[in-house]
């Protein structure tokens, strides 16, 4: 299976001479035997053009997977569907909600543009779903979310209830199986990466051979010894599956230092442009 990363936040080493544009954003473009998906579309259409530059003919996609509703995620299927209005896009219909996080105690929207919602492309799921045998689906299950990121709290979601903390029912998680292999992709993993983990098994029985996923690991401030030994546990948490795990778009490079410390080479940074062979 080979993975082209078509936006990220930065641009891989070696891979300079790409012309390129990062923005904060995540877009996966995956093929397998005569297969292809796009798992996410960025914040903007701006990997589209990237996509030209490494090559990548998205003509050739049977569908696209939105991971969840926030704009750097989703920013760019709008203008994805006006160029190839018959490819679908598979994403929760709870993604389409008032999504916002609170900044200097402002709201500010976060969620997906208002045309989206009325793209004729767009496929609507509630819950678990199969496209076949190779590609699925499957979203976090109640009461299971004892595992989070460092900075989910801030997240939230406007609805009749008026603004309270989203609890990323709208997240999905993408399942490609190619033959015995299994990989999982999983956008931010706002549910936490190691709930995300265990739900996979619990499902499938086995664990992932590998996880593409930004772990929502940022910090402004830095990390305090307290931060880094939350990171190393959720890494060892991690070092439990018989996985290897490929992150970059909201892991930053400390936490990615930390979680090598724990889980050396199945740690693998992904960025902007990068290929990779699983
Ligand atoms: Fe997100
Ligand atoms: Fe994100």
């Amino acid at each position: 299976m080979k993975i082209t990363v078509l936006m990220e936040n930065t641009k891989g080493i070696g891979r300079e001479a790409f012309p390129c544009v990062c923005e904060h954003g995540l877009s996966l473009y995956i093929e397998w035997g005569d297969r292809s998906l796009l798992s996410d579309a960025g914040a903007s259409e701006a990997f589209l053009n990237n996509a030209g530059h490494l090559g990548v003919d998205l003509s050739r996609v049977e569908a696209v997977f939105l991971s969840h509703g926030h704009y750097d995620h989703g920013g760019g299927l709008e203008a994805f569907a006006h160029r190839y209005p018959d490819i679908p896009i598979f994403m929760q219909a709870s993604a389409l909600g008032h999504f916002c996080r609170l900044q200097e105690g402002r709201e500010r929207y976060i969620g997906l543009s208002e045309q989206t919602a009325g793209l004729p492309s767009l496929r609507l799921l509630d819950g678990t779903f199969r496209l076949d045998s190779e590609v699925s689906v499957f979203v976090r299950e109640e009461e299971s979310q004892e595992e989070r990121g460092t900075e989910d709290r801030g997240l939230l979601v406007r609805d009749q209830g008026g603004l309270r903390p989203d609890a990323f029912y709208h997240e999905q998680y993408l399942v490609l199986e190619e033959g015995a292999k299994k990989v999982l992709i999983s956008g931010c993993a706002h549910n936490g990466i190691a709930t995300i983990m265990k739900e996979f098994r619990r499902r499938f029985g086995c664990d992932p051979d590998a996880v593409i996923s930004g772990f929502h690991l940022r910090s402004k401030n830095g990390y305090n010894e307290s931060k880094r030994q939350l990171i190393r546990s959720m890494a060892a948490e991690l070092a439990k599956y018989e996985s290897c795990y490929y992150t970059g778009h909201c892991t930053d490079e400390t936490a990615i230092e930390i979680m090598g410390e724990v889980l050396g080479e199945r740690l693998q940074p992904f960025r902007c442009a990068d290929v990779l062979l699983i």
